[in-house]
């Protein structure tokens, strides 16, 4: 189960595509959960698989009750995955337990459901105060990219590539510099989330970075600027990856001015990061086929970690 990451918190999709009572699908590191409101208006998440003949239980139906029917042949499943219900046989409790569906642990946070990806955690994902406070007072905005998830967290961990991708947009004050013989000096301080990264560049300013486990990029602009952007690489499958972006709405705004203002402008800047990674092939390459050079620091570390705590895991 979620092989391509096992085992950690993760965002999945936006609170705003989940409105209503579901049944929805959300594919997630290569498997699936079924997300619905059970009783107590909570979201559950369960694997999205009838333990019968393995039907799409999202393909069900939210009953008045709030148990989850299948749409195959019936049965009635709870909020923690329990079978409650099997039409057309007599059943004792002690038979119905035996039939009980996976659940996976889920929590409503910074505009998004997260999910844990794997069988039980006594966790909860680790988040900075940009992330912290009222679920649904962000605005999150999604894009599905034709990669491999740890192509696009790599990409947003890179520094050095804003003298050339962005070299028309925010990279614009490197790009001379990167032409002229500049050098960067970066430093990696870990953390017991993942590291802060650190640039000096001799031609303008400098830039931060945090890289949190397993997938989240929160960049600072500037030195004195607190605005923060959080960036998420969320693995759907080996080819997909679901990048969003995640801001905390400014006291008294209201979400679908955002939302709209958003649909409007774009993001132009990921636009030029997408052209370049979907056009490199698979996941990363941990088996050194792949050079790196000082620049990298952010990157061979985020490596190490994907090698140890993913690859070897598996
Ligand atoms: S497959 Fe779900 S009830 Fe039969
Ligand atoms: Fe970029």
């Amino acid at each position: 189960m979620f092989d391509m990451l096992p085992n950690q918190w993760t965002p999945t999709v936006p609170l705003i595509e989940l409105a209503g009572n579901g049944p929805f699908r959300i594919e997630i590191a290569g498997d699936a959960v079924v997300a619905f409101r059970g009783p107590n208006g909570q979201i559950a998440t369960l694997i999205d698989r009838c333990p019968h003949r393995s039907a799409r239980l999202s393909n069900g139906t939210v009953q008045p009750d709030g148990l989850l029917r299948c749409p195959y042949h019936g049965w009635r499943f709870d909020d923690r995955g329990d079978c409650k219900q099997v039409p057309l046989n007599d059943l004792g409790e002690e038979q119905r337990q035996r039939l009980c569906v996976t659940r996976v642990p889920s929590i409503e946070l910074a505009g998004c459901l997260w999910i844990y990806t794997g069988l039980d955690t006594d966790t909860t994902p680790h988040l900075p105060a940009s992330l912290d406070g009222d679920p649904t007072q962000f605005h999150v905005a999604t894009e599905t990219w034709q990669t491999h998830w740890t192509r696009a967290v790599e990409n947003f961990i890179d520094f050095s590539h804003l003298a050339y991708v962005h070299e028309k947009t925010i990279g614009g004050f490197m790009h001379q510099g990167a032409e002229n013989d500049a050098v960067v000096s970066s430093r990696i301080d870990a953390t017991d989330w993942g590291f802060i990264n650190t640039h000096s560049f001799s031609e303008g300013p400098g830039f931060r970075l945090d890289w949190y486990r397993p997938n989240r990029t929160t960049l600072h602009f500037g030195p004195t600027d607190e605005s923060k952007l959080n960036i998420f690489s969320v693995p759907i499958s080996e080819e997909l990856t679901r990048v969003m972006t995640c801001r905390q709405l400014p006291e008294g705004a209201e979400l679908s001015e955002w939302q709209k203002a958003h649909e409007a402008a774009g993001n132009p800047v990921l636009g030029e990061d997408r052209v370049i990674v979907e056009a490199q092939t698979g996941a990363i390459r941990t088996d050194g086929s792949e050079v790196s050079v000082p620049t990298d620091g952010p990157t061979v570390a985020f490596r190490r970690w994907y090698r140890e705590a993913v690859l070897d895991a598996a």
